[in-house]
């Protein structure tokens, strides 16, 4: 096992433990790709949520919110292009019966040999130590070459029979490649097939009357299709955004790696309507302000790179995404996209109402072009989640577990305990969390040595322990001790809420 495997399973287990995250349904053996949050996750992912929130909204004059609805008209589909064009290419193997993604199949292929190429250059970097240059090798090497080549050729055939919707290409590829069903290990492959993502219901007391539905795949068509009840009801003028978070479906085929790809997940998005020739500067400027607000959380910056798109959806002028490093490698966290006009031009054809603003400076009416910003929540929960979870050696030879969560996200600020449960001090620690509970997530724990109440805060994230003792009663004082440093201070209890205050505001995180 790969020391990044080794990791994501830690993170999965921790996640676990600690009451962030469970499988949906556990007791009937779990749904495939759908979870639940804990009691730990829900806040997490609640304080996740509110900083993207305040950071859009909140401190954008030009932005409000909304919260539509899940169900919509189902011509919100059509007009958006989902219902012809959002699927996956399938293929299947008569031997296992296993269904795949065409197109992962391929690239796990590409995958696979850019490993081996890594384990080369791996090997070459022990052989020639201090003097090894990896540019050099990699460009000179040939197997290095060969395989990074093979890769490169296999993922651009795919895009390129991709483009031209030639599903029998993907499949000759496959074949080609000499790919085989992991289960099977056969290569006894099916055509390859297009699969709509959308999950489908229905609407209706009867069976005759019904209306077919889709659960939404993404929550910007709820801003679309409200673009002029907001404009209009909060007097915007252009350049404005209208933000919005909430569940989305997808019904994945290739659904792994855990929280990362989910068939039910969450999404804040941002649509921001411009005028027409302006969008490159916006697209440009909410590029900056997303990678801004990311690193502000304090994750590493290293952690994170762009990755602009070459091949473009057919409503996008310019898109790029803003990749993390999980534990399992860089992968796209969050999405910008310039998406032109093709929404509401889309949705003005198919409902017949007008979707435009009157532009008072050019004395004009013109459907705005749109720049998106659209991150998933759950994958945003990853990222905090697995960047934090630490294994930390300590001076005297023994190691602790740690969730080094950015303070403003853990779910409990502050643990308090009584030093002992006796000589009145569980009684002072419930005041001091009756008067910080009004401002801050905090929890009583009198359980076990202080030692150990210490590590079970660590691992579970929670940034400060406050210790009532036999002083306490004498000068008001208490210990706090940091999570992330393990330093431990005397406080008086009248300046505990200051300093949880500071440590958690949003003022002094946001940049
Ligand atoms: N409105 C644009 C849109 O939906 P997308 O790239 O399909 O674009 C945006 O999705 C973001 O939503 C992704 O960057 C990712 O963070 C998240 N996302 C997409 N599919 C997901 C899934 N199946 N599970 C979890 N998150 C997902």
């Amino acid at each position: 096992m790969s020391n990044q495997d080794d990791q994501f399973k830690k993170v999965i287990s921790h996640a676990k433990e600690y009451g962030y995250i469970f499988q949906s349904s556990e007791i009937y053996d779990g749904l495939s790709a759908v979870y639940d949050y804990g009691q730990n996750g829900v806040e997490l992912k609640k304080n996740i949520r509110e900083y993207w929130w305040k950071s859009m909204v909140q401190m954008h004059e030009n932005i409000v919110g909304i919260d539509a609805a899940i169900f919509m008209h189902p011509t919100t589909w059509k007009a958006s292009g989902h219902v012809d064009a959002f699927s996956d290419p399938l293929i299947d193997n008569k031997d296992s019966k296993k269904r795949y993604r065409a197109d992962v199949l391929v690239e796990d292929y590409a995958e696979k040999l850019n490993q081996k190429a890594e384990k080369e250059i791996a090997k070459a970097a022990k052989r020639f130590g201090d003097s090894f240059d990896r540019e050099t090798f990699v460009t000179t090497n040939g197997r290095v070459m060969g395989y990074h080549q093979k890769a490169k050729d296999a993922t651009a055939r795919l895009a390129k029979s991709l483009d031209a919707d030639d599903l029998a290409d993907v499949k000759a590829l496959i074949e080609e490649l000499g790919i085989v069903c992991p289960v099977s290990g056969s290569k006894n492959w099916t055509e390859v097939r297009q699969f709509n993502l959308m999950f489908g219901t229905k609407l209706g007391a009867s069976a005759e009357t019904a209306t077919d539905l889709y659960l939404r795949p993404e929550t910007a068509q709820g801003i679309f299709v409200n673009f002029l009840n907001v404009q209009k009801t909060g007097r915007m003028k252009i350049p404005f955004g209208i933000a919005q978070t909430g569940k989305a479906f997808r019904n994945e085929i290739v659904a792994r790696q855990f929280i990362f790809r989910m068939r039910e997940f969450e999404q804040m998005e941002m649509q921001f309507f411009v005028r027409p020739g302006e969008e490159m500067k916006w697209y440009h400027h909410w590029k900056e302000t997303r990678l801004k607000w990311h690193t502000s959380l304090g994750l590493g910056e290293e952690n994170y790179r762009f990755h602009d798109h070459e091949k473009l959806a057919h409503y996008a002028n310019a898109a790029a995404d803003i990749e993390f490093n999980f534990p399992f490698g860089f992968k796209e966290l969050e999405g910008i996209h310039s998406r032109t006009d093709f929404d509401l031009k889309a949705h003005e054809e198919h409902s017949g109402k007008k979707l435009q603003f009157f532009d008072p400076e050019l004395n004009e009416s013109y459907v705005p072009y749109v720049v998106e910003t659209s991150i998933g929540l759950d994958r945003m929960f990853l990222a905090v989640l697995s960047k934090s979870l630490q294994e930390e050696a300590l001076d005297n030879g023994t190691s602790r577990v740690v969730l080094k969560l950015p303070a403003l996200l853990a779910p409990v600020k502050a643990a308090i305990f009584p030093l002992v449960k006796k000589d009145g001090l569980p009684e002072i620690a419930r005041e001091i969390i009756d008067e910080l509970k009004y401002d801050f997530n905090v929890l009583y724990d009198e359980k076990d040595a202080v030692g150990k109440r210490y590590r079970r805060q660590d691992a579970a994230g929670t940034p400060f322990c406050i210790t009532v003792d036999h002083q306490t009663i004498e000068d008001k004082t208490v210990t706090v001790r940091h999570r992330d440093t393990m330093e431990q201070q005397r406080v008086a209890i009248e300046e505990l809420g200051e300093l949880i205050g500071k440590a958690v505001s949003f003022r002094h995180w946001i940049k």
